[in-house]
């Protein structure tokens, strides 16, 4: 049985099953195995390793690990509880009015990052004032219904993740900047940073860019320099206000210090930073890439919660959790009818979303499709809880839209 345990519980003779919580580098390698001796339950702790999960079948239990699913089941109601508390996002217009015009700021954004990527490439200027207006469309495009652009952002193409994630960073630091009801200008230059945030990305070699695997310990310390030649590409472009180019060259420090490229500590690591990093992280782990499945949104949010404190921002997190949601859009769902859904709309001043119905998990097939509005005093069905697409093979992207 897997079971979650704190570092400095661990004992020789436990089976590492996986990390739960560390200095998060995506790129870094998960360590499976027994603990042998105390230097490796040393070495883990000054990895920044909080927590682990233990297979108990392999290795000694201990009382202070809990179960898996009783760890799972107590970040989920610490989500609800998060998500409950003042969530309400006003949407000014019909998901379906916005919706013609988000696809084309997408559409528009996705072009004018890919434009970016080469010029940088090349060491050409990159032109600021396209970027600012592209920054604007995403924040009134998400003040008048932000479940459009978020549900954009959800569908993604595994051959295109730079120019997506870079779009998918800058809507969702548009929603939380909304939620967090940030001074315009402010927010302004977060999300134009935000857009730009891995443009140092194009100065990195392709083949550890492109490469269809874990790093090895090399390639990932060449792959750090990105958020540095992200600052340097900004500064040498004129103009970029300084909270664009903060959150360009410090989307990746933590608040331990063990974040790169200069290991900023606590304060020294700006709010912008802070923000762009819980964004950043949603988008990366909810993405499909070659070498490994994106995880469902609310398996994401879990993940985060468990990465607050020393690595990322308790507050922004919170916030965040407020913004999109407990059931973010994408996530597929389990309703008590013993239907399945996906969440396509979040409804102001509720919790419970709007589903596109798909799936009788009853009869294991696929149903009519219609759309069933859960915050209706007249619906009697609710979530019972979140379903990993994986397990019934529903390609939640093609009934997205
Ligand atoms: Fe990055």
């Amino acid at each position: 049985m897997l079971k979650k345990i704190a570092v400095d519980k661990l004992k020789p003779g436990m089976y590492v099953a996986k990390i739960a919580v560390q200095g998060i580098s995506l790129h870094e390698h998960e360590r499976e195995g027994r603990i042998k001796d105390q230097k490796t339950i040393k070495a883990l702790s000054q990895r920044g390793v909080k927590e682990l999960y233990i297979d108990t079948e392999q290795g000694i239990d201990s009382p202070d690990a809990i179960p898996m699913e009783q760890s799972e089941k107590l970040l989920d109601s610490q989500i609800k509880e998060i998500a409950d508390i003042g969530q309400s996002q006003d949407q000014n217009v019909e998901f379906e009015q916005e919706f013609e015009k988000a696809s084309k700021i997408h559409t528009e954004a996705l072009g004018m990052v890919g434009h970016a990527l080469e010029a940088a490439k090349m060491g050409e200027m990159i032109e600021l004032e396209g970027f600012e207006n592209m920054a604007e469309n995403f924040m009134d495009s998400v003040k008048r219904n932000q479940n459009a652009l978020a549900c954009l952002s959800r569908i993604r193409d595994k051959d295109s993740y730079l120019m997506e994630h870079s779009v998918n960073v800058a809507v969702l630091m548009s929603v939380l900047g909304k939620h967090l009801k940030l001074d315009r200008t402010y927010l302004h230059h977060c999300v134009t940073g935000a857009l730009l945030h891995d443009i140092g990305k194009v100065l990195i070699p392709d083949k550890i860019l492109h490469k269809p695997g874990k790093l090895t310990p090399d390639e990932f310390n060449i792959m750090k320099r990105h958020s540095l030649y992200s600052r340097k590409i900004l500064e040498k472009n004129h103009g970029f206000p300084q909270a664009a180019i903060n959150v360009a060259g410090q989307h990746h420090e933590r608040l331990d210090g063990r974040g790169y490229p200069e290991g900023l500590k606590g304060d020294n690591v700006s709010q912008e930073a802070r923000m762009a990093s819980v964004v950043d992280i949603y988008d990366a782990i909810t993405a499909d890439r070659v070498y490994h499945k994106g995880l469902p949104p609310s398996t994401a949010l879990k993940r985060m919660l468990e990465w607050c404190g020393p690595h990322l921002d308790t507050q922004y997190v919170h916030a965040f959790i407020k913004a999109i949601g407990v059931y973010p859009v994408g996530s597929l769902v389990e309703l008590e009818s013993g239907l399945a859904g996906i969440v396509v709309e979040e409804v102001p001043g509720s919790i419970k979303p709007i589903v596109k119905i798909i799936y009788s998990l009853k009869q294991n097939n696929y149903v009519k499709v219609i759309k069933k509005d859960l915050s209706k005093s007249n619906c009697n069905d609710k979530i019972v809880k979140t379903l990993n697409p994986d397990d019934y093979r529903i390609n939640i992207q093609d009934f997205i839209l």
